[in-house]
């Protein structure tokens, strides 16, 4: 999307998208139950809280899943990072 904003040491990329407007989807509400929430971390990965096991289970059941997909509701920021959505537009 070409979008940047900012966030605070700790947020989620959810929590951000969420308080900025960008539609990253969270049918589960941000509690690791779903992955519409799936981001690809273009840039900044050592800034993101390394995921945790329940992270890594749910993820394997995502489409499209790189060695840089994260789940947006997980991964809290720490510095500066690049995502892509990946279910931008897909529905509730
Ligand atoms: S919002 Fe459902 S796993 Fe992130």
């Amino acid at each position: 999307m070409n979008t940047t904003v900012d966030a605070k040491e700790g947020e989620s990329i959810l929590d951000v998208a969420v308080a900025n407007d960008i539609p990253l989807q969270h049918a589960c509400g941000g509690f690791c139950a779903c992955t519409t929430c799936h981001v690809i971390v273009k840039d900044g990965d050592k800034f993101l809280s390394a995921p945790e096991e329940d992270e890594e289970e749910r993820l394997d059941r995502a489409t499209g899943v790189t060695l840089k997909s994260r789940l947006g509701c997980q991964a809290k920021i720490m510095g500066d990072v690049t995502v892509e959505i990946q279910n931008e537009g897909f529905g509730h």
